[in-house]
């Protein structure tokens, strides 16, 4: 994720109100939330479905009455004995992961909840995401003891409650709903909204024809080669929107977690074509990349390169960078130790 300030800065300074921007990896949103609250206008793509979720409801919310009234109908038709079946069918780790009572309200919303069509359904599914998992200490998480970033594997998790001792704690999921409905509408969410594409981004072209006008930046941050996968790392929020009940790799993306260089920059070669052919004349686009064992200046030339599969003229206005030992990485992908270079690219595309 790129912070807030990251996308501020970079539509400040390169676009106007009612400009069109545009991030085609959008993850959890914030380059279009951000446009919006600038008074841009906004588009986003990503092939995953918690990415899509949270960056739909976040650039779409509906009002807090709307979703009261859902919330309130939704309690109403549950019937806690007709999901005892299905919570007993699912695998062990679902059993010491919520207590049978939260387990039975999160299935029913996992059958209700028609995220993919409508906002009031998709902010309801995003801020059951958001609750999910974390520190079974903070009343804010359903689940027992997991970190609240990444979901950890089954067997590592069952083996980690199993020594602890830890029970999942009793949650009532529509109460921490009201209640995380009424902490995110404390301060009123942006007027307008953003089309969020749940779409591989080279479909773009073929969607970005029909909008009124072509977008004037782009401003993302691809997957980075070899560090993390998104599929296997939020497989239980995966789960929760209609997924398998256990982590897949491959299935939700062929661009998660690439580890052959030769791959990865045909991917990036892939990105460049899409904005080349989505993008207005005289566009700029800002790209935060992340890659292992690679130096900086190598990264900044092999992205300058790379922007020549746009098919248009290119200039690299700016460049930075940063080298960050990613803690977090380590710790749950011990294979991927090493330091990551982070760098930002700033290229205008006449
Ligand atoms: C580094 S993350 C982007 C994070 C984002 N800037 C944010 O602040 O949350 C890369 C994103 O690319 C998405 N992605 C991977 N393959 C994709 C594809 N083929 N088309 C669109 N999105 C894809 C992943 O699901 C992930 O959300």
């Amino acid at each position: 994720m790129f912070p807030e300030s990251f996308a501020e800065k970079w539509i400040e300074t390169l676009t106007e109100p009612g400009d069109l921007v545009l991030d085609p990896f959008c993850g959890r949103g914030t380059a279009p939330f951000q446009a919006l609250l600038m008074r841009r206008q906004a588009i986003g793509s990503d092939v995953n479905p918690v990415a899509y979720c949270v960056s739909r409801a976040k650039t779409n919310a509906p009002a807090a009455s709307q979703l009261r009234r859902r919330l309130t109908l939704l309690e109403k038709h549950f019937e806690p004995a007709e999901w005892e079946k299905q919570r007993k069918a699912l695998p062990s780790f679902f059993r010491l992961a919520f207590a049978p009572r939260t387990l039975r309200q999160l299935l029913f919303l996992r059958a209700e909840l028609r995220w993919s069509s409508s906002n009031v359904d998709a902010m309801i599914a995003a801020l059951t995401l958001g609750s999910l998992h974390g520190e079974m200490s903070s009343p804010s998480y359903l689940s027992n003891q997991m970190p609240r970033t990444i979901s950890t594997k089954p067997g590592y998790s069952v083996k980690y409650w199993k020594a602890h001792e830890l029970m999942p704690p009793t949650r009532d999921t529509f109460g921490l709903l009201r209640t995380q409905l009424a902490y995110r509408y404390a301060s009123d969410p942006p007027e307008d909204s953003a089309t969020i594409f749940h779409r591989d981004f080279r479909m773009l072209p073929t969607i970005v024809g029909s909008l009124p006008k072509p977008p004037r930046l782009a401003i993302t941050s691809p997957p980075y080669l070899d560090v993390t996968s998104a599929e296997e790392d939020q497989w239980l929020r995966l789960w929760f929107l209609g997924g398998a009940p256990e982590p897949t790799y491959g299935v939700v993306s062929r661009d998660d977690r690439i580890s052959d260089r030769n791959q990865y920059w045909a991917l990036i070669a892939d990105m460049w074509r899409v904005l080349g052919s989505v993008l207005d004349e005289n566009a700029d686009v800002v790209i935060r990349i992340g890659i292992k064992s690679m130096k900086p200046g190598e990264l900044v030339d092999a992205v300058e390169a790379s922007s020549a599969f746009s098919g248009r003229p290119t200039t690299l206005v700016h460049h930075e960078s940063s080298a960050i030992a990613r803690r977090q990485t380590n710790a749950f992908h011990p294979g991927t130790k090493g330091v990551m270079v982070e760098v930002d690219c700033h290229i205008h595309m006449a």
